[in-house]
């Protein structure tokens, strides 16, 4: 490696610490207020100076928390072994300041082994993402997503057993409906392995884990809350203003389709951008702080495909209150 290029983490990167850091719920755990994830930007379709340069950035300014999952990429598996390299080359000297997930639960390869719940599939799956990402074991590891035909009990289990092993030191639970989670929470309390945080997507255009309870059951038992997508990817900023730019993840990617520009909420940003400026901030900061201002909330996982937006991102955490203003 070329010696110029050797990462050294900024001397500041705690300076605002107060700012940055929350509780995860009722556990010992902080977490930054804006966490990394990994799902896009992070696969063989993005330059890999691109995609360090953004977890230099994060780390650099406080972010300890990378949020991946076996199947990020493209291809499947890339994002983690993207990871798995920046770990090796920059981040060795840092494993104790990262709080690294990752998750299984979706398709990831061929046969009756490779997707969903079951023991066998989550314990081949975090063997594959130990090596893929260079790492002894994982912070938090979560169950991707609600299997409604594996025994819950099945999934849970091996939850358990993976941090019995010392693979996992925390689970996570996301995307499950709000009985299934009671059962979570039942099943992995008993056991001595309390969920550490669900995931869910909460966001101003999308705010299905309050209103179905999710949010408030957490918050009464002690679960965090970490929001995915919570720029609703992308559409809660200025991209889409003044149509598709190319480039943009609508131009490029089959995860936010043109049909989500509805004139409604293509009406709602400009109310959005007009309420972001008279706080003198822009609609993704604001967007994030709103997240973040709900009760409950330990963490927004924001995505970025430069560092410029993961700077202009990041002021959330300054951000002015809402008092009692409905956005
Ligand atoms: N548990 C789950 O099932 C699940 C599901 C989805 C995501 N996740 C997690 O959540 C993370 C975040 O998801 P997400 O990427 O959808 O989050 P997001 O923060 O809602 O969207 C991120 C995207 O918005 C655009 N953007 C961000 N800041 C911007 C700014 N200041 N100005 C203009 N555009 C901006 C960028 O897209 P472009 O620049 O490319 O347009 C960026 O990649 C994922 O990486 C993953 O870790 C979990």
């Amino acid at each position: 490696m070329n010696l110029k290029s050797q990462y050294i983490a900024s001397e500041n990167r705690y300076a605002d610490s107060e700012a940055m850091y929350a509780r995860c719920g009722r556990s010992g755990v902080m977490l930054p207020r804006i966490s990394l994830g990994f799902w896009q930007n992070f696969g063989y379709d993005t330059p890999y100076e691109k995609s360090r340069a953004i977890t230099h950035y994060a780390f650099d300014n406080g972010i300890t928390h990378f949020d991946l999952a076996n199947n990020y990429g493209p291809p499947y598996g890339a994002a983690e072994e993207l990871f798995g390299r920046l770990m090796k080359e920059d981040f060795a000297a840092y494993r104790d300041e990262l709080f690294i997930s990752t998750k299984a639960g979706y398709d990831m390869w061929p046969g009756p082994y490779g997707n969903w719940g079951s023991r066998k599939y989550l314990f081949a799956s975090l063997d594959q993402s130990l090596k893929r990402m260079n790492l002894d074991y994982v912070d938090l590891f979560y169950i991707h997503r609600y299997d409604p035909i594996t025994p819950l009990e099945e999934t849970l289990q091996a939850l358990v057993d993976i941090v019995r092993m010392g693979k996992a030191l925390y689970v996570g639970i996301s995307r499950w409906p709000l009985d299934a989670l009671k059962v979570a929470y039942d099943y992995l309390s008993a056991r001595d392995v309390p969920p550490l945080i669900y995931q869910g997507r909460l966001n101003l255009l999308d705010r299905e884990p309050q209103e179905q309870g999710i949010l408030d059951f957490c918050h009464d038992k002690g679960i965090g809350f970490i929001s995915f997508s919570p720029l609703a990817q992308g559409l809660l900023t200025d991209r889409y203003l003044n149509g598709i730019p190319s480039g943009s993840r609508m131009s490029r990617s089959g995860s936010l389709t043109a049909e989500r520009l509805t004139p409604e909420v293509m009406q709602y940003l400009q109310k959005l951008k007009a309420f972001a400026e008279s706080r003198g901030e822009t609609i993704s900061e604001m967007a994030l702080a709103w997240v973040l201002a709900q009760k409950g909330i330990t963490s927004v996982l924001a995505g970025a495909s430069s560092v410029e937006q993961l700077s202009m991102n990041i002021k959330c955490i300054h951000s002015m209150p809402f008092g009692d203003i409905d956005v």
